[in-house]
């Protein structure tokens, strides 16, 4: 291993996994649980530290669906792309998200107010298409009510 500098907080948990099995993905679970996501600067620290390839952890965050490499958003919109959405046009909401928003699924807004992400059901097609920010579902949601349903989080940011 390097002598390569860790944060305190890398370090604790660096120690608390070394030398066990299956350590790189419960190290990367932690950093992932503490920042929301796998900072770059931080999987460079660990290649040294660790003497492992940077591509190797590369690999494995980007093997598992869970690890993010982008810091999350304020606001989770998760737009249904399940059949029964699908059916009722989610691919319409899901365009205008990106329209208005200026990003692509998967990505977070610059301004880090929003996260796009798509899934393919949310449990509850009777009320498709289905639309849920953060905790709160939108059902039966038109093209033209995706404007007001963003407005209502980006009006929050402006009040504090
Ligand atoms: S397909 Fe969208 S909620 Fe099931």
């Amino acid at each position: 291993m390097h002598e390569e500098k860790l944060s305190a907080d890398i370090e604790n948990i660096v120690k608390k996994w070394e030398g066990k099995k299956g350590s790189l993905i419960m190290i990367l679970h932690d950093i992932q649980n503490l920042y929301g996501y796998v900072p770059r600067a931080t999987s460079l620290q660990l290649s040294n530290y660790l003497d492992v390839p940077l591509a190797r952890i590369y690999e494995v965050i980007t093997f598992y669906h869970f690890f993010k490499l982008e810091p999350p958003g304020k606001h989770l919109i998760q737009v249904c792309m399940g059949t029964a959405c699908y059916l009722k046009g989610a691919s319409d909401l899901l365009h205008e998200m990106r329209d208005i928003l200026g990003v692509r699924e998967g990505t977070t807004t610059k301004d880090g107010l929003f996260r796009l992400e798509v899934v393919r059901c949310l449990g509850c097609c009777g009320l498709a298409p289905v639309v849920k920010v953060d905790s709160k579902i939108y059902s039966k949601v038109r093209k033209d009510q995706v404007a007001d349903i963003l407005s209502e989080y980006e009006q929050e940011k402006a009040v504090k």
